[in-house]
């Protein structure tokens, strides 16, 4: 099959997040387009709501209204009482990004989530959290677990592991409770955070390769409300690039797509493969770089894929696994053990299914081994209700002669509501 013509990826899943958070602290009426409409974003909208904020519907094509702050007390003009339950449905950003908001503000909660995210590890946010005085109740390394916001003290940190919703939880909290933190991690993961912050003129830089937030003089670490566009999401755009160079001729744009450096480790490791991926209409968008994507079906080799590239691509090594399935030669993901604690074990998960459907995989310790063939992809897969393994084996899927039956379609609906009317579009 050929691909071709234009396809928009959803809106940033990560950046929308922290959007939302942001425009929730802010003084007055914010607007925000381009938002994703996944389900773990309305989470993000919906504990917001409960705290306080009012967000108006998140729907397609449509801008999103976020006004009156949640720093009154928590409950205080909202739905909930004071100790409030907060439902994060599947969304370990929600639930990472939030524990550190609400840490630097007054008020009780107890934060819980499907059975995916009750499995999650919370200690590498609580464990900071509480070193800046937060009083956390936790019953083990994971949800439900209840959180006395208050007055907090400053924190230099350093990250055992590289992640994103570790630093960001930390920043939050700095923020709300308007004192000076500072953190180091093993290798840089997204910066969305830092961006948004500077973008939105809240003090924050790089001092000696740590990240450091300084609160403005003055009460009140709130930013001025803004209007924004969210970039669409690379993470989401991977599995069209994929099924592109996968496809039998033909070539497909993908417009709109954010190439932050610090989550291109996709198309870095896509092009030593051998793939050609062409970014163009380079511009800005709310301090963040946006290309559109330009791919063409090639060949692949297999890689080594390092342990200081696995932050840029984290979201990304069930679809890459699956590229390397079908290339020549081996691959191999160094250091994925933190895929362990993703929405699956996607460590186990991404090998057992490349195996179900006739393809060689194992994880050996934390690295993982895929090696290609030419066979054509036979099998069931089991998705573990887990939105990436079920987009990267659908994308497996679309190769001469596949037949892949997945365990289920619905859970596309957490970052990409309309993945299989997009990937049916570019092969029509
Ligand atoms: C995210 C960070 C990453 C990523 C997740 C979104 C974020 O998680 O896997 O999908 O928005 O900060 P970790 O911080 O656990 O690596």
């Amino acid at each position: 099959m050929s691909v071709h013509g234009v396809v928009r990826p959803p809106g940033d899943k990560s950046i929308s997040h922290r959007v939302l958070m942001l425009a929730a602290l802010a003084r007055g009426t914010s607007e925000i387009r381009g938002i994703l409409t996944g389900e773990d974003v309305k989470s993000t909208a919906g504990v917001l709501r409960q705290v306080g904020a009012k967000i108006s519907p998140i729907r397609d094509g449509v801008a999103v209204t976020v006004s009156h702050a949640p720093l009154a007390p928590l409950g205080a003009g909202s739905r909930t009482t004071h100790d409030a339950r907060l439902y994060c449905g599947n969304s370990g950003t929600t639930a990472r990004l939030m524990l550190g908001m609400l840490a630097g503000l007054p008020g009780s909660a107890t934060l819980t989530g499907d059975a995916s995210l009750r499995r999650r590890p919370m200690r590498r946010v609580t464990e900071p959290l509480k070193e800046m005085g937060a009083r956390i109740e936790e019953r083990g390394d994971g949800l439900p677990l209840t959180i006395h916001g208050g007055k907090l003290r400053g924190l230099t940190y350093s990250s055992p592991v590289a992640s994103a919703q570790v630093k960001s939880a930390i920043l939050f909290a700095g923020l709300t409770g308007n004192v000076p933190v500072s953190i180091r991690e093993p290798y840089r993961s997204r910066d969305h955070t830092e961006r948004l912050f500077a973008h939105l003129g809240l003090g924050i830089h790089e001092r000696d390769g740590a990240i450091v937030f300084e609160p403005a003089v003055g009460p009140s670490g709130r930013p001025a409300a803004f209007k924004l566009s969210v970039p669409g999401d690379p993470s989401s755009a991977a599995f069209m690039v994929a099924a592109a160079v996968l496809a039998e001729g033909g070539e497909l744009t993908i417009e709109n797509v954010g190439v932050n450096p610090t989550r291109t480790g996709f198309l870095v490791v896509l092009e030593r493969m051998g793939a050609q991926v062409e970014r163009v209409n380079l511009r800005d968008e709310g301090g963040e770089p946006v290309a559109d994507l330009v791919v063409r079906p090639t060949g692949l080799r297999g890689t080594e894929v390092t342990a200081a590239e696995i932050p840029t691509l984290v979201d990304e090594v069930p679809i890459l696994a699956v590229l390397a399935s079908r290339a020549r030669g081996a691959t191999v993901f160094r250091e994925v053990g933190e895929l362990r604690v993703k929405e699956s074990n996607r460590l186990e998960l991404v090998a057992a299914n490349l195996r179900a459907v006739g393809a060689q995989a194992e994880a050996h310790g934390n690295d993982l081994h895929v090696a290609g063939t030419e066979k054509p992809p036979r099998g069931k897969v089991e998705t573990a209700k887990d939105h990436r393994l079920a987009m990267a084996f659908a994308v497996l899927g679309t190769v001469p002669g596949a037949d892949v039956r997945l365990s289920e379609k619905k859970s596309v609906a957490i970052s990409y509501p309309n993945f299989f009317r997009d990937l049916k579009r570019c092969f029509a």
